[in-house]
């Protein structure tokens, strides 16, 4: 029987990159619904960038631009970072849009007429500065229980406490710097303790892994608390109905971005939304990363159970990626973007290798690179790639191309390849990926003994019929092996099926044999990884996060003037000069009339370092001086050119008093 299923991953904030972690999750989810559609299965996968909230107004800020236009940058972003993981969405929205926010209203007003939304007072952090409220994250100040200093508003990273804001002792703006006010707020809240009962029983018929289930008995045992989900503006979001300043928080609308994104995605195909998404007969899996396990676990389905939509059958949770058995950090370069990845290595390589690490469990997964380059190598190129490259350019030279049929032996190998493609797709069907691949690998060792066994390469000399048997069973289990690799490895199962000149390969497909047909011309389906990528990804990966570091310091600098091209710069003369005589000028307690040697004629500059030198202080300095300047008349007299210092004004202005070596008029480069 065919299923009908629709599958999300959470959606990835739209204030940052795609990075190594966060494909973790979309290569589960995406090698889940490529296995469902292989098999036969009606699968959609819906997915949307996370637009609204706090971050992405301050990315904004930062950069000079609006959220609508920092949102559409990264929408392109991150859609091509996915496309080339080949992480294939049916439908890819955004939570800033029309379908959201209609859909986000209609919520909250059935939740208004359930009796589940209460408003509240509360006291929060607001920098006049920057002119908007602080969440708790935005706000430091040193720990009320340690006294550590530069701490966030929630939680100390030395003693762990948790606390209020308003308990920070000297909060400050994270942003500005400037000591934040309190103020009082009133708040819509959501009364997920109303739901508490409906939540436990949705979660005894299998709504959840274990070990989820184990963490939400511990929330349940603390007891459900009210979730503010308004903000005061500014804010990037949606307004709340009926408030002139206040929006939904951002994870309200977040999770209803799964549906916005199903109803776009309905909307371009006419079919009917509240079927796709309403219907019992249709399946629902939400894939999510642990830390997001709150939001998906209770928020979530209480918003549903309150509206009245289908809760999803399961939630799928994994861990967390670490890097060489330690957390992702920028400063040791394993906060690797997923386009730096693709600028140094194989995206299939990182597919198969989270698919060999990946299991149902929510432990976090680790990627080690030695590991990597060793699976990879010994694994994909060794032995998938291998037994097609034993027998197809063989086939191909020496026999035409034309695959003969299955003798004993053969029949025996492929029965023996083809006898787990259940339990196989039990696998795949319960997240068992690290087993699949595990089985295909100990399927591949089954044919290369079998290569090795029969020898075609000595065989093709003496009977070239039976080596063309022999090879059509190596070339059948090329077919078998692949498809059970197609989910991770889709690219690769594009070539094989381009060689093998076959339309599909697919799970129903996978006893269909291949016998007395041609193949085509045999191409390198994999390399070898290189160490020196490796090394040159984290390299650069360092050198992204030190220029990060130095973009992101000067918060309370000025904006600087537009951008300066080299050539630009390039025009700009600069000669060594030396101050032949220097004098005040009535009425101008700034400047100084200087007359430079400049290796040509005598140039007069009017000089603004009156504060900082005096006259006599400065004949016969060198200085540098700005040569080509247009002259420009100034009510003391004309200005030849211009001398160069530095600092801050008034009596901080340093001249380059270089005694040594230079020549006036000798240019400086
Ligand atoms: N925007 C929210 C999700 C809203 S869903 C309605 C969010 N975004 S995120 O960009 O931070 O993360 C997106 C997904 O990637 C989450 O499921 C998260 O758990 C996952 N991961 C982010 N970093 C990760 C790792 N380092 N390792 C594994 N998964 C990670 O949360
Ligand atoms: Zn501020």
């Amino acid at each position: 029987m065919t299923r009908n299923i629709v599958v999300t991953s959470a959606l990835p904030y739209a204030n940052g990159p795609i990075h190594i972690g966060h494909l973790v999750e979309y290569i589960q989810t995406d090698i889940w619904v490529r296995f469902q559609k292989l098999s036969g299965n009606h699968c959609l996968y819906f997915c949307a960038d996370d637009t609204h909230g706090t971050p992405v107004m301050i990315s904004a800020k930062k950069t000079g631009v609006t959220p609508e236009q920092l949102i559409k940058k990264v929408y392109a972003e991150h859609r091509n970072d996915f496309a080339r993981f080949l992480i294939e969405f049916d439908n890819y929205y955004s939570t800033h849009s029309p379908e959201n926010k209609q859909l986000s209203e209609y919520i909250f007003q059935r939740l208004n007429q359930a009796g589940s939304i209460t408003k509240r007072n509360v006291r929060q952090a607001y920098c006049d500065n920057c002119n908007m409220a602080l969440p708790d994250r935005f706000i430091r100040g040193t720990c009320p229980k340690c006294h550590a200093e530069d701490q966030y508003g929630d939680s100390c990273e030395v003693c762990s406490a948790t606390y209020r804001p308003t308990e920070l002792i000297n909060p400050y703006c994270a942003t500005c710097s400037k000591t934040p006010t309190f103020k009082s707020s009133e708040h819509y809240f959501f009364k997920l303790a109303d739901y508490e009962k409906k939540l436990k029983s949705l979660f005894k018929k299998g709504h959840i892994q274990k070990t989820v289930a184990n963490k939400l008995n511990e929330w349940f045992d603390a007891g459900l608390k009210d979730w503010d989900i308004s903000r005061d503006g500014p804010y990037f979001g949606f307004k709340i109905p009926g408030e002139k300043n206040k929006f939904f928080y951002v994870w309200l609308d977040a999770p209803i971005g799964y549906m916005a994104s199903a109803k776009n995605y309905a909307e371009k195909n006419n079919i009917d939304f509240e079927d796709l998404w309403n219907n019992p007969d249709k399946e629902l899996y939400h894939f999510i990363g642990k830390d997001i396990m709150y939001f998906h676990a209770l928020f979530w389905p209480a918003m549903l159970l309150g509206s009245g939509f289908k809760t999803a059958n399961k939630l799928f949770v994994h861990g967390f990626l670490t890097v060489n058995g330690q957390k992702m950090s920028k400063s040791r370069g394993t906060f690797i973007k997923a386009d730096t990845y693709l600028k140094f290595l194989n995206p299939e390589h990182l597919r198969y290798y989270y698919a060999s690490k990946l299991t149902d469990s929510i432990d976090d997964i680790d990627l080690s690179f030695d590991d990597f380059i060793n699976k990879i190598n010994s694994n994909l190129v060794g032995k998938f790639a291998n037994l097609a490259s034993r027998s197809g350019p063989m086939l191909n030279k020496k026999l035409k191309g034309r695959l003969g049929t299955l003798d004993k032996k053969g029949k025996i190998l492929i029965g023996k390849l083809t006898e787990p493609a259940q339990q196989i797709k039990n696998d795949y069907e319960k997240l068992n990926y690290a087993a699949v691949a595990r089985n295909i690998s100990r399927l591949a060792d089954l044919a290369n003994q079998f290569v090795e066994k029969q020898k075609p390469w000595l065989t093709i000399n003496e009977d070239r019929e039976k080596t063309r048997n022999t090879l059509t069973a190596v070339i059948n289990a090329v077919k078998i092996i692949t498809t059970y690799l197609k989910p991770i490895l889709p690219q690769f199962a594009e070539k094989v099926q381009k060689f093998l000149n076959l339309d599909d390969l697919n799970f129903q497909n996978i006893k269909d044999t291949l016998e007395n047909q041609n193949i085509n011309k045999f191409e390198r389906l994999a390399e070898r990884v290189d160490k020196k990528n490796v090394e040159k990804m984290m390299e650069e990966t360092k050198e992204n996060q030190d220029q990060n570091q130095k973009t992101q310091q000067p918060t309370n600098l000025e904006p600087l003037a537009p951008e300066c091209t080299i050539d630009d710069f390039a025009k700009i003369d600069l000669r060594v000069a030396r101050v032949i005589q220097a004098e005040t000028i009535e009425g101008a307690d700034r400047l100084l009339r200087l007359k430079l040697d400049v290796g040509g004629p005598e140039k007069t500059v009017l000089a603004g370092i009156a504060k900082a030198y005096n006259p006599d202080e400065l004949t016969g300095k060198l200085i540098i001086y700005f040569a080509n300047l247009k002259p420009h008349k100034m009510s003391f007299g004309l200005s030849e050119g211009m001398i160069l210092a530095a600092g801050t004004g008034d009596k901080d202005i340093f001249i380059l008093s270089a005694d040594a070596g230079a020549k006036p008029g000798q240019k400086v480069s």
